[in-house]
């Protein structure tokens, strides 16, 4: 096919997937990676599929992002899967999602254990259907000591809801003289949040060609490096992945201060 036929049929333009990345890469890795993973809808719809097909496609792609950061030494990894806005979705729609997560975990959870993956879900997850809350629990039971690569998904989750929680939690604690209202910084309050523990995100990817956070770590996020892609999705592969690292490492982040 002519790269003008390709332009038009957006579908068959050449995929990067055989394009060779390195095994190994050098200079200063992002410690913690965070994903939207957005464009499974427009990738199924371009295919005549539903929407539900695009989702299971994008469930490849994060397979094979695992994989990558796991060979890569990528700390932690953070991916939207369900935000709290999603409900306003068609129920079919989420009803296939929440099989997705419970297939997903169902399928992988053996092979992420055997490969050091340590699951944990961040979001409001009492508020989720009794088997994907389960399915959730045992994958962040039976990974509880792995320590190779960190992945949060981010299911029922959104970053004003997060920090409305913490409010209410601080708020709860501080009345019970758990903790001293004068000792409230940003330290304290990252404790709060459904990430405590874990280290902001250094580089917030988003594909699809949105330019939007849409609610997903917003207090995290806050000096994280942004890359924005057109790819779609599920069609993510480890070159894009290696490209938004490449464009990690050109920045120079100051947080704030000056160059050196
Ligand atoms: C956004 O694309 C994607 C989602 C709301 C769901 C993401 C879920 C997966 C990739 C499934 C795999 C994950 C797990 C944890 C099983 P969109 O539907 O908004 O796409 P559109 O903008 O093209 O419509």
């Amino acid at each position: 096919m002519s790269g003008f036929l390709r332009k038009i049929f957006k579908n068959e333009e050449p995929q990067e997937n055989n394009k060779k990345t390195p095994d190994v890469i050098s200079g200063t890795l992002p410690v913690h990676i965070a994903i939207i993973m957005d464009g499974n809808g427009r990738w199924a719809k371009r295919r005549g599929l539903p929407r539900t097909a695009g989702h299971r496609a994008g469930m490849e792609s994060l397979k094979r992002v695992i994989k990558s950061c796991t060979k890569w030494g990528i700390k932690y990894l953070t991916v939207y899967a369900f935000s709290t806005e999603n409900w306003k979705r068609p129920q079919d729609e989420i009803d296939g999602l929440m099989n997705l997560l419970v297939e997903y975990i169902t399928k992988e959870l053996n092979e992420m254990h055997q490969n050091g993956v340590r699951v944990r879900a961040i979001g409001n997850i009492e508020a989720l259907a009794q088997k994907a809350r389960q399915s959730l629990e045992k994958a962040e039971k039976t990974t509880a000591n792995n320590d190779k690569i960190y992945l949060q998904i981010a299911i029922n989750y959104g970053g004003r809801n997060e920090i409305v929680n913490m409010v209410k939690s601080v708020l709860d604690d501080a009345s019970q003289g758990i903790i001293n209202g004068e000792c409230i910084d940003e330290k304290l309050i990252a404790q709060y949040l459904y990430t405590s523990g874990i280290p902001d995100p250094d580089l917030l990817i988003r594909p699809s060609g949105e330019l939007r956070l849409s609610n997903f770590l917003l207090w995290q996020s806050a000096y994280a490096e942004l890359v924005f892609d057109n790819i779609l999705w599920p069609d993510y592969c480890e070159q894009d992945l290696y490209r938004a690292i490449c464009s990690f490492q050109k920045r120079s982040r100051r947080f704030g201060a000056v160059a050196d």
